[in-house]
């Protein structure tokens, strides 16, 4: 090695000791005659100090500049009484420089490395004023992301993330499982996003697709008697890009064989609570994982991924609201539909403005409108009272627990379009107020789903993916009432992310492709797609079930990041490119040719 210690390893025992320490420039002081040279590594900040009685060695670390690459040699000496920093374990210390030699030069680079944020591993603060990076534009950190990955926050996170990989790893080989790692240049398979593609240059025309998931793949596995497996799978998924969402993202992925599905929900909550224990320091909300089937949360939070670290449920109102003068209430019974209301407390001091965008974000969600009162010092505000019928409004009242200063939120509508809305206003309403207890963290599993979903066309689409096994017992009322079918799926939801998805699956081939056809998938189809999945399980398949839960989204929220780009380390940005890389990009004529591609829109 070129270095005999690491920047962060010195104490006071190493004093008198000469010693090699390599590292980067993070900051420069020059306190006339002496320089003083923060020197950074991974593990930490150590001191330098150059005296002009060297005047070589002086001479040199003039020229010097931040993240400049230094190697320098030098005794290990007390610092002078009251110089010494407490925050930063080598700060009793520093290296008095008898050698220096510049190992590479650095550009000026485009933003400050130094953040003024504690290292990672050892806390220290650098001395002097810190710069902030609040204005430094992502498109720039993300064009030099090697340079942003030297950030203290950034090198936080991704040790974060490699320790969150061992936990993974550790947990899930205690629990007997085989890690198996699939292969990306796959066949598709439906999660409900659309693939990425991948032309084959033996067979022009022919295609490889990138795994949405590995799910086809360890179901095999189980085919194949590995009994319990797991992965830490990269996943691919050209959707539209958000906070929590990412072309290419990791899973953790499980399934194990002769299970129910008490078993796949014990093993994936350990790793979780482990991860949550061992890297976050956050409690669980009432110290356990919270358990409750889809019916409960959509009517009591109208969400099936509620973040419970605030309460604030949705009240139903339909049974007050038949005669109660309001035509929108009235006509979202006639139709079938339902009457929710929420309380936000203190929302009598929303502003005009504030509830026209609120509005604005429920009729994204195909909500007619959003009717709301303001229960203001003066008494109730709201265009709805004058054609209330006597009565009703205490009625809404008393239902809803009102108090002076609250505010009632409305959604009259088809179900599911009266929960979702109300239901993003109940999360807006919690960040307007500042109701989220961010000292902990909820966990939350979801059970009981719905077996299939009404897509836009009419049709049935699966609500899970079509490999999920249905209840038994309510598979009998499959011809007359689909959508009463629930399946064997569980959610997992931390704070109000979906964190993972899995199931029991079907392992009946018969029921399998009963499931395709309701899925309007032609027995053509079928052989084509899923073929040897269809062939497998005509060979022994075993009842089995597993989960996948997203890690990128795992560390996001241990780190309190606000999206999982700062968590991964070469991510792509919000249109799904690399600017570092500058990928995607055009390629040579001669590689399009030899694919059999002719691209026609550039
Ligand atoms: P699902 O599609 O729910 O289930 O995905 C599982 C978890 O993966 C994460 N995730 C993502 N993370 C970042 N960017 C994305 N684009 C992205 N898409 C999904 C989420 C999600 O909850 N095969 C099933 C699992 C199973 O049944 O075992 C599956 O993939 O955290
Ligand atoms: P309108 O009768 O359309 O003028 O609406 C009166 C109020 O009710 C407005 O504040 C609308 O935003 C609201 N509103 C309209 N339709 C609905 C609905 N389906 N659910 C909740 N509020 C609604």
């Amino acid at each position: 090695m070129l270095r005999t210690h690491t920047c962060g390893e010195l104490r006071e025992e190493h004093i008198e000791k000469t010693v090699t320490l390599c590292g980067w420039v993070h900051r420069l002081r020059d306190h006339g005659g002496l320089i003083f040279i923060d020197l950074r590594d991974r593990y930490g900040m150590t001191q330098a100090v150059i005296n002009p009685d060297q005047p070589d060695v002086f001479a040199r670390a003039e020229t010097t500049r931040p993240e400049w690459v230094l190697k320098i040699t030098g005794k290990v000496r007390r610092r002078l009484e009251g110089a010494e920093r407490g925050d930063n374990p080598t700060g009793m210390i520093e290296v008095s420089v008898e050698e220096l030699t510049v190992l590479n030069e650095a550009k000026t680079p485009p933003f400050e490395i130094d953040d003024g944020q504690p290292h990672p591993f050892t806390g220290a603060v650098p001395m002097g004023a810190a710069p902030s990076m609040g204005t430094v534009n992502e498109e720039v950190r993300l064009q030099y992301r090697y340079l942003d990955l030297r950030r203290a926050r950034m090198q936080k996170n991704i040790l974060l993330r490699s320790k969150i990989f061992q936990i993974i790893r550790d947990h899930f080989t205690r629990e007997g499982c085989i890690e198996v790692d699939t292969p990306c240049l796959i066949k598709g398979t439906p999660e409900g996003a659309r693939e990425y593609i991948v032309p084959s240059r033996l067979y022009p025309g022919e295609f490889f697709v990138l795994p949405q998931s590995p799910q086809q793949l360890k179901q095999l596995c189980m085919v194949a008697g590995l009994d319990r497996y797991f992965q830490l799978a990269r996943c691919f998924r050209d959707e539209d890009q958000r906070g929590d969402r990412q072309p290419e993202f990791m899973q953790l992925d499980f399934e194990m064989s002769f299970c129910e599905q008490e078993d796949v929900q014990r093993i994936v909550e350990g790793s979780v609570t482990r991860v949550l224990q061992e890297c976050s320091g956050r409690p669980l909300k009432n110290g356990k994982v919270g358990r409750s089937t889809w019916q409960e949360v959509m009517d009591r939070y109208g969400s099936d991924k509620p973040d419970l670290r605030y309460d604030l449920p949705i009240t139903d109102i339909s049974s007050l609201c038949d005669g109660c003068g309001f035509e929108v209430f009235e006509r979202a019974l006639t139709n079938k539909g339902t009457v929710r209301a929420l309380r936000a407390p203190g929302g009598a001091a929303l502003t005009r403005s504030e509830i026209d965008a609120w509005t604005e974000i429920v009729k994204e969600l195909k909500a007619k409108g959003l009717a709301y009162i303001l229960f203001t010092e003066d008494g109730p505000k709201s265009p709805l009272l004058k054609f209330f019928k006597e009565g009703f409004l205490e009625k809404l009242m008393t239902a809803t627990k009102i108090e002076k200063g609250d505010a009632l939120f409305f959604g009259a509508d088809a179900f599911t379009i009266a929960c979702a809305s109300l239901g993003r206003i109940r999360s807006e309403a919690a960040r307007r107020f500042d109701l989220i207890d961010t000292s902990i963290h909820s966990l939350l599993w979801v059970t009981n789903f719905p077996m299939f979903e009404r897509a836009e066309d009419g049709s049935l689409t699966f609500s899970h993916h079509p490999f999920t096994s249905p209840n038994v017992e309510e598979w009998k009322r499959r011809k007359e009432d689909p959508l009463s079918v629930h399946s064997v799926c569980y959610d997992l939801i931390l704070d109000g992310f979906e964190l993972g998805s899995g199931s029991i699956r079907i392992h009946d081939r018969a029921l399998q492709q009963e499931v395709f056809a309701m899925l309007g998938i032609s027995p053509e189809d079928q052989k084509r797609r899923f073929g040897h999945m269809l062939e497998a399980f005509r060979y022994g398949a075993p009842p089995h079930g597993g989960f996948a839960y997203g890690i990128d989204r795992l560390v996001m929220l241990v780190a309190g990041e606000p999206n999982i780009r700062e968590v991964i380390a070469f991510p792509k940005d919000q249109k799904a490119k690399d600017l570092m890389l500058g990928a995607p990009s055009r390629v040579e004529e001669k590689q399009l040719r030899e694919l059999g591609i002719n691209v026609t829109k550039r």
